[in-house]
């Protein structure tokens, strides 16, 4: 064969080859080191290499060529073979909701069964939906309590969520109401269970004939949905002055069963086997007035609990509230 022969038949059988396996044993018949090109330089005399050399270099670099062309093509076939377009895709890992906001969706939804509406009042409030429409006075000692941030005389970063009871009373106007305003709440404060930010649920009931019976149903039915079954409150007499009479609730801890063990102490939130929910009462007359509402014909109960404070009741992860704001996955990852 001639030198542009051997070039045109392994033109000819390199493309038209259809599997690796074929190309690699056409590549050591053209290119081995018996291979054809090999073969035609042995045949040649001491003269005609020199002239030959050349062109024999130059067949061998375009056969190689043509291989590395053909064995990318098979290549890109095969890689497209074994791609399946219909199998699921693997998912990138995925995060979850923070604990605290998962907390206030699982809040709003166990009120929102009970007919409860979910609403947001404003966390920046002037004095009077704050304090003074609550029955708290100019210089009354309940302010003192929560050494509160004030912005300027009359505007404060509320202290709790009870400025949202007003609010709801002048939105609906008239009873029945059901309300659980959940928001962010601020005070002059800072330890392992207190934080200057944190959070408060308020649930406001209003309607003919309320009393503590419908308070107390409330607040179990809370309990059972949040922390579980069995799940029992208690009502201990306290004072608030928006409230007549006032409470504060607790409820069994479901570690110990109530039974005040010494281990439940390690998160701090177990206290003789009960745990502090907050504080709840009656709708004090001159509070349903201030909102427009008759209190001969009507009457209500209130609740104003913490939301950081159930996440740790209900998960005991840690006894240093503060954690719940750091973002280190190592805790948040808990939930
Ligand atoms: N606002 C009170 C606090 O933050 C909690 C509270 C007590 C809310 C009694 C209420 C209530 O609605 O009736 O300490």
């Amino acid at each position: 064969m001639t030198l542009p022969e051997i070039e045109n038949q392994a033109e000819v059988e390199i493309v038209s080859a259809q599997t690796r396996p074929e190309l690699d044993v056409l590549q050591v018949k053209y290119l081995g080191r018996n291979g054809v090109i090999n073969q035609f330089l042995k045949g040649l005399s001491i003269d005609e290499l020199k002239n030959q050399g050349g062109p024999v270099n130059s067949v061998k670099n375009k056969i190689r060529a043509i291989f590395l062309s053909k064995y990318a093509h098979l290549n890109s076939q095969e890689t497209q073979k074994k791609i399946d377009v219909t199998t699921p895709g693997k998912l990138p890992p995925i995060g979850h909701l923070h604990l605290l906001t998962e907390a206030i969706k699982e809040i709003e939804d166990i009120f929102t069964r009970l007919g409860f509406v979910r609403r947001r009042y404003p966390e920046v409030e002037t004095d009077w939906y704050y304090a003074e429409g609550l029955n708290i006075p100019k210089d009354h000692p309940a302010r003192d309590d929560q050494e509160t941030f004030y912005l300027n005389q009359n505007v404060v970063l509320t202290a709790h969520t009870s400025n949202g009871q007003l609010h709801e009373m002048e939105l609906m106007k008239k009873p029945p109401i059901r309300m659980i305003n959940i928001g962010k709440t601020y005070r002059r404060q800072a330890s392992n269970t207190h934080n200057p930010m944190f959070h408060q649920f308020e649930g406001l009931l209003i309607d003919k004939n309320i009393n503590i019976t419908h308070l107390i149903g409330v607040s179990n039915y809370f309990a059972g949905q949040y922390f579980g079954p069995d799940r029992k409150t208690r009502l201990r007499p306290h004072h608030f002055q928006f409230t007549e009479p006032s409470f504060e609730v607790d409820i069994n801890c479901h570690i110990c069963n109530g039974r005040g063990e010494i281990d439940c102490k390690k998160f701090q939130v177990c206290k003789a086997g009960l745990l502090e929910l907050g504080g709840a009462g009656m709708v004090h007359p001159n509070v349903l007035k201030n909102g427009g509402l008759d209190p001969q014909k009507y009457t209500g109960f209130a609740f104003g609990w913490g939301v950081e404070r159930v996440i740790m009741m209900k998960h005991q992860v840690t006894n240093n509230l503060r954690e719940l704001y750091t973002d280190d996955l190592r805790f948040l990852n808990q939930s």
